[in-house]
């Protein structure tokens, strides 16, 4: 099988690029190094000793893209590309209506032209908004999203459920990440943002090496177990696993079905801290500041349906996350004093 794979550079693309090759498929990848870089490329092939075909290219450009599909024979397209900076989608919003809607209109329009049936996309928990309850599951209400980001992705999942009622070829894969952290086991591959981190585990990550001095606790005055935020941080490698299962059931003619990515489990900011020191040894000095705007209490995911669909189960743990990302940044420091 021939997979497109959009933004296979990037973090959670990466990821899912080594597993489709491992389990033997031929990858095409298109990023224009928006929020990835290019030794990233060569470090797949250090990995799996296969080189993916790759173009630098931006999906939202429709000439370079019909170029793209008419050369690649593609069976599937796995769309990871798109902007995905919370707090910079407030401040940018058409920025990111344009790039993230625009990215996957093209794809659809090149989708039809070329008989290409079957699509994973890149979908998040974000869209659930403020839960009424938790876990979160699949049929739990898709609410207004706290930002433009998580518009973009609401907007999405109705352009994709729209246009599977009229292409009944189609097979879609929408799958709702929760919050995908650690790396890859050769240290290779990982998280690593330019700048300072919007997310968690990546701050986490710049204090244990010593580039910032603590964690910002973003409010301890929430109604949950210690006041901090809960949220299911699944393991990277276990994102990428769902998608393959996710690509193996588009192969039986599905249709359109949507999945939960995560644990099913819930953990506070502070229990994180405790983890990650817990699996690294590294002391995280950290202190309580006010609610960052937009956060929401809690959130986790309910796994029933990503078992019974596609047979999906996490084989690592939070502990195993926090070592494994840890262990990407320390190497990663250590190729910047090169
Ligand atoms: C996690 C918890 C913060 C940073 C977002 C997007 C989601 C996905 C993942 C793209 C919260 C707290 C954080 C810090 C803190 N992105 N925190 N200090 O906001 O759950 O999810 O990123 O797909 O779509 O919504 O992730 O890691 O930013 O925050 O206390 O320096 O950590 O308040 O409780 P979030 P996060």
């Amino acid at each position: 099988m021939k997979v497109l794979v959009t933004g296979g550079l990037g973090f959670i693309g990466s990821h899912t690029v080594v597993q489709l090759i491992e389990d033997g498929m031929e990858i095409v990848i298109v990023d224009n190094l928006y929020n990835s870089k290019i030794d990233v490329l060569d470090r797949i092939e250090s990995i799996t000793k296969v080189r993916p075909t790759y173009y630098n290219a931006d999906v939202t450009d429709k000439e370079e893209m019909e170029k793209i599909f008419a050369k690649e024979n593609i069976d599937s397209i796995i769309h990871f590309a798109g902007y995905k900076a919370v707090g910079e989608s407030c401040v940018k919003p058409l920025m990111y209506y344009r790039n993230n809607l625009d990215s996957t209109l093209t794809l659809l329009e090149l989708m039809e032209e070329y008989h290409v049936n079957n699509m994973v996309f890149s979908s998040s928990a974000t869209i659930y908004g403020l839960p009424d309850s938790v876990p979160l599951t699949e049929s739990s209400p898709r609410k207004e999203a706290t930002s433009p980001y998580g518009e973009t992705k609401v907007m999405i999942e109705r352009i994709l459920e729209d246009v599977s009622k009229v292409h009944k070829e189609f097979n879609i894969a929408i799958l709702r990440y929760f919050n995908p952290i650690g790396a890859h086991k050769s240290h290779l591959l990982g998280e690593d943002p330019n700048g300072l981190p919007n997310n968690l585990l990546p701050y986490i990550n710049k204090v244990a090496v010593g580039l910032l001095p603590y964690v910002n606790v973003f409010g301890d005055d929430y109604d949950t177990p210690d006041g901090t935020g809960v949220r299911d941080y699944i393991h990277v490698v276990d994102l990428a696993k769902g998608h393959l299962l996710a690509l193996r059931k588009l192969e039986k003619n599905c249709g359109l079905f949507v999945c939960n990515l995560g644990t099913g489990k819930g953990t506070s900011v502070l229990e994180i801290i405790h983890d990650f020191e817990v699996a690294t040894g590294v002391k995280i000095p950290y202190k309580i500041g006010p609610r960052r705007l937009g956060d929401i209490a809690t959130n986790y995911a309910s796994t029933d349906l990503a078992k019974k669909e596609l047979g999906f189960t996490c084989d690592f743990t939070v502990l195993d996350a926090c070592k494994d990302g840890y262990d990407f940044q320390l190497a990663e420091e250590k190729r910047r004093s090169k």
